[in-house]
């Protein structure tokens, strides 16, 4: 027999549905418009240890998680769980400090809100950073790499159930999933800074554990350059609601095997702490450019 959940807490690990999207979409868009008017242009979903990127965000006003309908707070290290309206780079932006993972136990509809809500909210792209082990050889920490494509190796998608027509089509066509306009963008931002950005594919599984070695070499055998914990159910969602997307990874680290040292979550953040500056530049930049 199953725990009944208790009243009033955030429900984790019941199925979301598209379909059942469009009703929770409305309430986080209330408890938004209830504090600010703001209407962004871009979303931005900050990940572990790049949450400093929100610092830049000029005349912010800031959700905490909990206060969104729903919405549990982040429990991942180094994920503040706020929600920020304001401007970079002079441009109306909603970002996240922290997202929801499935390796905390949620369910992937719960993990897309974020992307689904910067749709809702009348953003028209959505930037998705987060850290992750380098798969590709020559990317060692603090390399960050623009997402050219992903593999979703979690198991698991957003749009199972029934679908929510009005939101997006059942079969979502993700063939330039990662919007090659955007990342001609981003690569313009970094050569203006100054900052070498790689391209490469996203690997994203369910963690919480770091990859074995063996995984690590069949990942590279896949085609995969970095792996993380994040990004491709959210990536799927804004797609399927018709957001532009582009995302780095921030490759806080040789992926498992490749040093012989074991990987910490200490480490992903202190790299994150190092590189995030560079990141939060050339994002400015892109932004102010789009
Ligand atoms: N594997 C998976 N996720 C990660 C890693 C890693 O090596 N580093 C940071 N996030």
């Amino acid at each position: 027999m199953s725990t009944p959940p208790v009243p009033g807490s955030p429900d984790r690990a019941t199925p979301l549905s598209p379909a059942a999207q469009p009703e929770r979409l409305a309430a986080l868009v209330a408890a938004v418009r209830a504090r600010t008017d703001l209407v962004p242009r871009v979303g931005l979903v900050l990940g572990s240890g790049l949450g400093g990127l929100a610092d830049g965000i000029e005349d912010s006003v800031a959700i905490p998680f909990e206060a969104m309908p729903g919405w549990p707070g982040a429990t991942a290290p180094g994920h503040a769980g706020r929600v920020l309206l304001g401007g970079l780079g002079g441009v109306p932006v909603v970002a996240f400090q922290g997202r929801f993972h499935l390796y905390e136990g949620h369910e992937p509809g719960l993990v897309v809100q974020p992307a689904l809500l910067c749709r809702q909210l009348g953003a028209t792209a959505v930037v998705l950073t987060n850290a992750a082990g380098g798969v590709n050889p020559s990317f060692g920490p603090g390399t960050l790499m623009a997402i050219t494509d992903h593999l979703n190796l979690t198991g698991r998608t957003p749009l199972a159930g029934p679908n929510a027509d009005g939101l997006g089509p059942r079969f979502a066509d993700l063939t330039d999933a990662w919007t090659p306009r955007l990342r001609e963008h981003l690569h313009a931002a970094a050569d203006a800074e100054g900052v070498a950005l790689a391209d490469g594919v996203y690997v994203g599984l369910l963690g919480p554990n770091f990859e074995t070695p063996a995984e690590v070499r069949m990942l590279r055998t896949l085609g995969a350059d970095a792996v993380g914990m994040s990004t491709v159910l959210e990536a799927i969602a804004a797609r399927w609601v018709g957001l532009e997307v582009c995302g780095v990874s921030l490759v806080t680290n040789a992926g498992a095997g490749y040093t012989g040292q074991p990987l910490t979550h200490e480490e992903v953040l202190a790299v994150g702490e190092e590189a995030g500056p560079r990141l939060a530049r050339v994002l400015r930049r892109f932004v102010a450019g789009l």
